[in-house]
């Protein structure tokens, strides 16, 4: 069998007026209008335990969305014993009929509940209209439909048999379960972990961020709603080391599909080193782990396109994609004019709410990223370091930092080496006639290596550039911001300390859930 190849889903503009807005308009007023009682789902059935914690948009924190049932060891190993126990019919389910499962999923998420999946994000987890619209409604959908697609492309490589012989590969589910832990920042992401590996024939205990829930629960039933038949997903709502200490400890474990940050990542992997023995195949480890990502221009840049690709690669989301530009390369020749069109840009943004549709700016996730953020804002200060725009926030209403531009005359300090995961942005001024010396030194303080632009309008810049990064960014931007990755188009990853670079989206990550089987027959 065979389906159309996917194109990208369209990003609706929600103008004045429009179908779409005024549809978003009216799911968010409801979703504000009712404290939402959020079950885990294990075995298809929606559990309760009584313990619950509070759900609250990140930009209007005294107000209640509602709350989630928090779970604790025993529903871990419920979810557990409910995957293995749907595992083998799962897995001998056709590829058919899987496929129809999760393109149902992604036609509802396009049509019916396009506006649940924004308004979920937007109050969940403060972005603004657009940034939803490109990720809870485009790019989860795009996952699904192109997963489908290239699933469907791996299904079909066969190896050659000789007169005689018939030889074919099976590709089958791995041999357990997989555990999918999913970040706050991306629905799409928090969608896509746990559904590309059950696209394969998986069965899955998914761990959302706590900060994620409102819009994971979403999903959820959209997926339930397309068909997806009970205990192949499990979303548990149980902490972070409990999930861990049971599942990595499991003889069935088979694989773990990781978003999030580099520290927890690290601990994962050795404890399941530490529990090698224990399984009964070698789990299949995933991994995208963060960034510090980074943006040098060439003397030959255009300031305009510099100062736009830094304010939007930094400031999108209020800085919180892994992708998003944190470090900056500045040549002195073009410094002042970049600073003059960055710093107009950066003031003119809108803070506040996701509701005010005017707002480019929104909160940032929680008071503990928030204090986190707003300490290394102090510390430049202190430092004495030069504070472009921004440097101030307010936690009264919302968790507000002011979009800030730090200029330091050290490449090495601390704002720009570690990941801040805020909007704060920090440059550095470089002797315009040293273009090869910036780059062995953006080089060798890339520690993360997810993503990174060069802005130049002279070739051999962006060829030497593109060389002698090559280990520096796993997604590669000439002439754009870093950020922005689109399914189908740029298959999303990198290596070093941003992750297993298993690109989201694309066969090299579908082909981690599978686990092939030979046969050879002589007629
Ligand atoms: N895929 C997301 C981006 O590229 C993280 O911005």
């Amino acid at each position: 069998f065979q389906f159309a190849h996917p194109v990208n889903e369209p990003v609706l503009n929600y103008a004045p007026g429009s179908a779409e807005k005024v549809a978003l308009k009216k799911q968010l007023a409801a979703f504000k209008a009712v404290e939402m009682d959020i079950p885990m789902y294990i075995n298809g059935q929606e559990v309760r335990t009584g313990k619950t914690v509070d759900i609250r948009p990140p930009h209007e924190h005294k107000h209640k969305l509602g709350h989630f049932h928090q779970g604790d060891a025993s529903h871990v190993t419920q979810a557990i014993n409910a995957a293995l126990a749907a595992r083998e019919e799962w897995a001998n389910t056709t590829w058919e009929q899987r496929a129809g499962i999760f393109l149902r999923a992604a036609e509802l998420m396009a049509t019916k509940y396009r506006a649940h999946m924004n308004a979920a994000t937007m109050l969940g987890q403060s972005k603004n209209a657009y940034q939803a619209e490109i990720d809870s409604a485009c790019e989860i959908i795009d996952f699904l439909r192109y997963n489908v697609h290239f699933l469907g492309e791996i299904y079909k490589q066969q190896p050659y048999s000789p007169q005689g012989i018939h030889n074919r590969v099976e590709y089958r589910p791995l041999e357990g379960f997989v555990v999918a832990v999913t970040p706050f920042n991306f629905t799409a992401i928090a969608g896509n972990l746990p559904t590309s590996a059950a696209m394969c024939g998986n069965v899955v205990v998914w761990k959302p961020a706590n900060t994620q829930v409102y819009s994971a629960n979403v999903i959820m039933k959209i997926l339930i709603e397309a068909g997806l038949p009970a205990g192949v997903i499990n979303l548990v709502y149980a902490d972070g080391p409990t999930i861990g200490d049971i599942s990595f400890s499991h003889p069935d474990f088979a694989g773990i599909h990781f978003t999030g940050s580099t520290g927890v990542f690290q601990t994962m992997w050795k404890t399941i080193g530490s529990n090698i023995n224990k399984y009964k195949t070698y789990p299949r480890i995933v991994g995208e782990t963060g960034g510090k990502d980074f943006v040098i221009a060439h003397k030959s840049a255009d300031p305009a396109v510099v100062a736009t690709a830094l304010a939007r690669g930094a400031f999108e989301y209020q800085g919180q994609k892994c992708s998003a530009a944190s470090r900056a390369y500045i040549p002195s020749n073009i410094a002042e004019e970049v600073k003059k069109i960055l710093v107009e840009q950066v003031s003119s943004f809108k803070i506040g709410t996701t509701e005010d549709f005017t707002n480019f700016i929104n909160a940032v996730i929680d008071e503990k990223s928030f204090n986190k953020i707003a300490q290394y804002i102090d510390n430049a200060k202190k430092d004495g370091q030069n504070i472009w725009v921004g440097g101030t926030y307010d936690k009264s209403e919302g968790y507000f930092i002011h979009p800030t531009v730090i200029e330091t005359k050290d490449p090495k300090y601390v704002t720009m080496c570690e990941e801040i995961f805020g909007p704060v942005l920090s440059l550095y001024v470089y002797d315009a006639e040293k273009f090869e010396e910036t780059l062995a030194l953006v080089d060798s303080t890339s520690e993360y290596a997810l993503t990174g632009s060069i802005i130049s309008t002279d070739r051999y810049a962006i060829d030497l550039a593109t060389k002698r990064l090559t280990n520096a960014a796993g997604n590669f931007y000439i002439n754009d911001k870093p950020t922005g990755a689109v399914v189908g188009q740029q298959p999303f990853g990198g290596a070093r300390a941003s992750g297993t670079n298993d690109k989201a989206g694309s066969m090299l990550n579908l082909y981690r859930w599978l686990s092939a089987r030979t046969i050879k027959e002589t007629m």
